[in-house]
């Protein structure tokens, strides 16, 4: 009996198994599976990665959104959600799934948007766009990464026109014709990328009446001609092969808003609609360059290149003046335009006047050698303008136009080969805050200019620019700063880095801004100790300072109150550590000190623990001290260092007849005991013999 009760519950374990095969079989919503270890949460049941082979069907059957992603599900059976007939969001991304029963969303009339991405529905991609037809509202569809290509995605999105978001993004399409994307009027969401897309016909897209983003990044693209997509709002063409963009030659108005063209091979500015509403385009990295400048064009007529437009057997052919490049394009919209790493060796007169609305003008990484502002274009909506990495020379100035940076917040001017910036330039940059001027070969006016000198300039001069907070003047070969160079400036960031001799050994010339400044970068300007002690007292606020690459041979000081958080002393002179020249206070607030490549002598680095425990010191395992000839990290010195100091200090000779001394008295005193030991019984013999003699 007692064997009996014992079974019995097996037995009905495995009734209840088999039952549950059962059911699973015929799709029940019975199955009394374990949920699995799905999280319910209103109507969102999320059963991510619970290594599900099923469908869970015990969750609540008003969910209406289901997250079954990253489960080996590999089938969804027939009527296998039968139990939520009111999901309207499934997502079952990365799921291996191959095959979907053509019932399987049978019972799904709410459902409108639909995850599957990762899996391979290209294999039984007939059954699975069966399925997708029994889902009449189906607004938005993830089929990214599933090796479809274009007639498997064509059957699967056929009349789902409700579709209004898909992403077929990450398979094997290579061509587009009319068929793929019929009847989807209200699509207004194709993500294209990451295909190998290599050509477009005509009318691929003509009934995507409601399109108005278009990604199209990586794939291989050779060129876009005759653009006719009015309703688009954003197209995403970076990483193609593009050599030519060409949008129809027509009045009809864009909507085109955004356009990114950015890593491809164009050579000519992008022919743009006459008539759009853009304000945003991306070049960056092109061969693109204005040619009209470098060619003498006696014979425009010369200058032209025709497009034959082939459209089945209608061949229709498209002249275009490239020299008029942007001429015929609308960019009145245009607020942030990138151009960087492209070949443009000039901007043609009026280009700039095209754009009056430009905000963001990135030139970063061009040919240019010289930059005229004209007067007809002032581009004074101007807030963050790029120049760096060219080879300017020169910047010039129209007389009288010196209003026209008021806006300007951000010029980066970094590598170029400037002498100097003219005056006005920057007389009225009232909202000017950050000014690289790195790598240059500028020097600083000894005295403020007349405003009105707008000329070629050899000097910089910042006195008085009240807005100025950041200035980068890395690199640029200054000479010894004169009197106060900074004055009337409340710079909170200052780099005067790789400036050899820029502060001729005092920090005098820094005391205006003292204040004010937060971040001193003062790496590799052949500072050192010298007389008078580095004081950086008054420099109140000052947070982050550089002082690597200098001659250092001591601390320099700080007022205890100081913020400083991080300070790097690396590459200097210094034979100690901070420990007596800082206050415990200081170093504990600091979060972050560099110390290393330094000279220290293993006999002054005492306290070290000290430093240690305060965990601030970032390259701790790489501090290394002398003694006598030897190189030590200091992480590996024992504990009692002094005592070994004070041989140090003594001849080397000496010290090593010191070290043996301890070892040879050793030897010393075993040989005697060893000796006596022996020489025992001797004298006993002796003694013994000379017993008889004694008693006499
Ligand atoms: C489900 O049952 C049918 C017979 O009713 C059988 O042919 C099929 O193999 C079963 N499927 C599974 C997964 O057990
Ligand atoms: C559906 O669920 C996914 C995954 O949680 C979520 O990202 C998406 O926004 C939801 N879609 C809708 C339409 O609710
Ligand atoms: C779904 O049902 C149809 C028709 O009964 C059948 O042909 C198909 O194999 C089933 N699919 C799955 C995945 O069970
Ligand atoms: C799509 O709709 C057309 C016309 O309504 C119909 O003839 C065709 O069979 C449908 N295709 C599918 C796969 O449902
Ligand atoms: C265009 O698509 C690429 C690839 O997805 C992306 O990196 C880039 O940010 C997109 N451009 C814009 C403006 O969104
Ligand atoms: C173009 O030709 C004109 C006259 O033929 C000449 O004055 C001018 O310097 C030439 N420009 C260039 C860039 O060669
Ligand atoms: C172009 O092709 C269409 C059918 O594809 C044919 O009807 C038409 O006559 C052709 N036109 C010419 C000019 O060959
Ligand atoms: C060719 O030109 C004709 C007339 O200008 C126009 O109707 C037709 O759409 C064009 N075809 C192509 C392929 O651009
Ligand atoms: C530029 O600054 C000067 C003097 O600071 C001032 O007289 C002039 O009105 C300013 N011009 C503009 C356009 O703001
Ligand atoms: C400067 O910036 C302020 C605030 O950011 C803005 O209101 C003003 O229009 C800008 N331009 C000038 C010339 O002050
Ligand atoms: C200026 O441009 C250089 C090079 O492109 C860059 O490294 C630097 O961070 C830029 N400076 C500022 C202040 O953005
Ligand atoms: C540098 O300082 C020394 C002494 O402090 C002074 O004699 C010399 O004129 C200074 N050099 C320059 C270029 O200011």
């Amino acid at each position: 009996a007692v064997l009996e009760m014992e079974l019995l519950p097996l037995w009905l374990c495995l009734g209840f198994h088999f039952l549950a095969v059962e059911w699973r079989n015929r799709s029940s919503t019975a199955m009394a599976a374990s949920q699995g270890g799905c999280k319910v949460v209103g109507g969102v049941a999320d059963c991510r990665g619970q290594n599900l082979a099923l469908v869970p069907s015990g969750l609540p059957s008003h969910s209406w959104t289901l997250i079954l992603d990253a489960n080996p599900l590999k089938t969804l059976w027939n009527h296998s959600l039968q139990a939520y007939p009111r999901l309207e969001n499934l997502s079952l991304h990365n799921c291996h799934l191959d095959r979907i029963g053509r019932y399987a969303f049978q019972e799904q009339g709410y459902l409108h948007s639909l995850g599957l991405a990762d899996n391979s529905l290209s294999e039984n991609y007939k059954e699975t766009a069966a399925a997708l037809h029994t889902l009449p509202g189906l607004q938005k569809l993830d089929l990214s990464g599933n090796f479809l290509t274009e007639d498997m995605a064509a059957l699967m999105l056929q009349n789902l026109s409700s579709l209004e978001a898909v992403s077929l993004a990450r398979n094997t399409l290579m061509r587009l014709d009319e068929s793929i994307f019929e009847g989807l009027q209200h699509l207004r969401d194709l993500d294209l990328q990451r295909n190998y897309i290599f050509e477009i016909e005509g009318g691929a897209f003509d009934g995507l009446i409601e399109l108005r983003h278009l990604n199209l990044a990586y794939n291989n693209l050779p060129c876009i001609v005759d653009f006719r997509l009015t309703q688009l709002r954003f197209l995403n063409v970076s990483y193609n092969t593009l050599e030519w963009f060409l949008a129809a030659r027509e009045e009809a108005a864009f909507e085109l808003e955004m356009l990114d063209l950015s890593h491809n091979q164009l050579l000519f500015f992008p022919l743009l609609p006459q008539c759009s509403k853009l304000h945003t385009l991306l070049l960056r990295d092109n061969n693109m360059g204005f040619y009209r400048d470098l060619y003498n064009t006696s014979s425009p007529q010369e200058m032209v290149a025709q497009f034959l437009l082939v459209d089945g057997n209608v061949t229709n052919i498209t002249t275009v003046n490239l020299w008029e490049e942007f001429a015929s394009s609308d960019l009145s919209a245009l607020r942030f335009l990138d151009m960087s790493q492209n070949q443009f060796q000039y901007l043609p007169d009026g280009f700039l006047k095209k754009i009056p609305l430009l905000s963001h003008l990135n030139l970063n990484q061009n040919c240019l050698m010289k930059l005229h502002i004209q007067e007809h274009e002032p581009p004074g909506a101007l807030t963050e303008l790029d120049l760096s990495h060219n080879q300017l020379e020169e910047l010039r100035l129209a007389p009288g136009l010196t209003g026209c940076l008021k806006n300007l917040r951000l010029f980066n001017l970094s590598s170029n080969q400037l002498l100097g910036i003219p005056t006005g330039l920057f007389a009225n940059a009232s909202n000017i805050t950050t000014i690289d001027i790195s790598h240059n070969r500028i020097s600083l006016c000894p005295q403020i200019a007349p405003l009105d000198w707008v000329g070629p300039s050899n000097c910089v001069d910042f006195r008085n620019m009240a807005s100025l907070r950041s200035l980068s003047l890395e690199g640029c070969g200054l000479r010894a700063l004169q009197d106060c160079p900074f004055q009337g400036t409340s710079l909170t960031h200052l780099d005067l880095s790789s400036n050899w001799g820029v502060l001729n050994g005092s920090i005098t010339p820094l005391w205006d801004i003292a204040p004010t400044l937060q971040v001193l970068s003062l790496r590799n300007v052949g500072l050192s100790s010298g007389v008078a002690e580095l004081d950086f007292s008054e420099f109140g606020n000052l947070r982050d300072l550089d002082l690597s690459g200098n001659s250092l041979t001591s601390f320099p000081r700080f007022r205890d109150s100081l913020v400083l958080q991080t300070l790097d002393l690396r590459r200097n002179l210094l034979t100690a550590l901070p420990q007596r020249a800082m206050s415990e206070q200081l170093l504990r607030r600091l979060q972050t000190i560099y110390l290393s490549q330094n000279p220290y002598d293993c006999c002054q680095v005492e306290g070290w623990e000290a430093l240690e425990h305060l965990k601030t010191v970032a390259d701790l395992a790489m501090v290394t001290c002398n003694l006598s000839a030897k190189v030590i990290r200091v992480v590996e010195l024992p504990g009692g260092i002094p005592q070994d100091c004070k041989w140090e200090r003594v001849d080397t000779g000496l010290l090593y007849l010191v070290l043996i001394l301890p070892s040879c008295l050793t030897l010393l005193v075993a040989c005697t005991v060893m000796f006596l030991t022996f020489k025992k019984p001797l004298l006993q013999v002796i003694k013994s013999r000379c017993h008889w003699s004694s008693i006499y």
